[in-house]
């Protein structure tokens, strides 16, 4: 019961995944919050306000000038009730009326009335959602505080394919439980981003698509969940996340140097970073001359970062968290590396699907231990590894 006692009103506004809500409600509902319905005119063409009374369990709030309704709950004691007002869907309609401030329904309306957080969920076409006018209406929003949750990418009503659709109703939900979660203890983290280099000669090295987006990421929600983060970095070209201690590196054996070194300090470790597993045997001094039509480099092993943090027998051993980067197979080797780096989680990417995994800005994880597995579905990197780091969290303290 993660929500248990927190009022939370979903405004529904006219968009096609208004017909998702029936579902959001039950979730939410399941959870233990109490949630009240405030449909526009233009929901109702999409799910009826019965089916949503039906849901919720409580009487629907569609007119600001229903002297009934009114007579009920009014639309300021409305505003003061609630922990969270919820918009979703939020069409480009009502983004542009709440950032200008209009108050023409009973949803506008409660936005101005309310000092409850306001958390809006986009669901639009994609070119509508590009608009730069829509752009900057959610800027706009945002630097007033009111949270963007999506939107999605995919297949659209439409018949479009882009950035536009509403959050699935789990994801919603988890975004609500993520706000509501109680402040965590605190924890010290170490994190690996990016890729490594290995050199070949002065000028040329070996390396890997990684952008580091996804490590950055995680550095920035553990951080937002109360932890004290090390970030080990290889070269990337991204600002370093605030609050955040940051040490660059650049081969494999420069990481594991550091790694190493933190590790008995944290409580958590995170190999996010795409280190070489292999590096060329000798790095030439000089700038190697095309001399020959072909040309061997032998390569020999690095160290396993994540593999001699795990199995260190020192007594500060962290938690440790490493990723999978699979084009094939994805569980089979994920629950290899999990067995065999002796890890307590592991979070398996198929980077073989496009849009996702190296240089995007979307991931799709499934997290894998001992005796279970959960899937994170697409999302934004900065919003998965929000959710991710909560079941780390999770997993983390039930073992301490
Ligand atoms: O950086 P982005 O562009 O955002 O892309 C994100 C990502 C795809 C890089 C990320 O989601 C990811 O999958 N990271 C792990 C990439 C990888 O190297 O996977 P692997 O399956 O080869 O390695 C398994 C694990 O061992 C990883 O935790 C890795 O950090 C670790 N490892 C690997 C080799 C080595 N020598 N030392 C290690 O610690």
């Amino acid at each position: 019961m993660t929500l248990k006692n927190k009022k939370i009103i979903l405004g529904i506004t006219g968009g096609i995944a208004a017909y998702k809500c029936a579902e959001l409600v039950r979730r939410l509902k399941e959870r233990g919050a109490d949630v009240r319905v405030v449909m526009t005119n233009g929901a109702k063409q999409f799910i009826t306000p019965l089916t949503m009374q039906a849901v919720s369990g409580n009487p629907i709030g569609d007119s600001l000038l229903d002297p009934s309704a009114e007579a009920a709950m009014g639309h300021i004691e409305l505003a003061k009730w609630a922990d969270l007002v919820l918009i979703a869907p939020a069409t480009v309609n009502v983004i542009a009326a709440i950032n200008a401030g209009l108050a023409n329904d009973l949803l506008t309306t409660l936005c101005l009335a309310t000092s409850a957080p306001i958390a809006i969920a986009p669901a639009m076409n994609q070119q509508m959602y590009r608009a730069s006018v829509t752009q900057q209406n959610l800027a706009s929003l945002e630097l007033r505080d009111i949270r963007i949750w999506g939107p999605g990418s995919g297949e659209q009503a439409c018949g479009d394919v882009g950035l536009g659709r509403m959050l699935e109703p789990m994801q919603l939900v988890e975004l609500v439980e993520q706000h509501f979660v109680p402040p965590q203890p605190k924890f010290k983290i170490l994190i690996t981003a990016g890729p490594t280099r290995e050199a070949i000669d002065p000028v040329r090295y070996i390396s890997n698509h990684s952008s580091g987006k996804m490590g950055y990421a995680l550095a920035k929600a553990a951080h937002k969940l109360g932890g004290q983060v090390t970030l080990i970095s290889g070269p990337v070209s991204l600002a370093t996340p605030d609050n955040v201690e940051r040490i660059d590196v650049v081969s494999a054996q420069q990481m594991h140097q550091a790694a190493l070194s933190k590790a008995p300090e944290v409580d958590i470790f995170i190999g996010c970073a795409a280190v070489a597993d292999y590096r060329p045997a000798t790095i030439s001094d000089q700038k190697i001359k095309k001399n020959d039509d072909d040309m061997v480099i032998t390569m020999i092993k690095n160290p396993d970062i994540l593999a001699d943090i795990s199995t260190s027998a020192s007594a500060r051993r962290p938690f440790c968290v490493g990723f999978a980067a699979e084009t094939q197979d994805v569980e089979i080797y994920a629950r290899g590396k999990l067995q065999r780096k002796k890890l307590d989680l592991i979070a398996a990417n198929n980077v073989a699907i496009a849009g996702q995994g190296f240089n995007s800005d979307q991931n799709a994880l499934t997290l894998y231990w001992e005796n279970g597995q959960l899937d994170l579905p697409l999302a934004d990197k900065e919003q998965l590894a929000t959710t991710l780091m909560l079941e780390i969290l999770n997993h983390f303290h039930k073992k301490s």
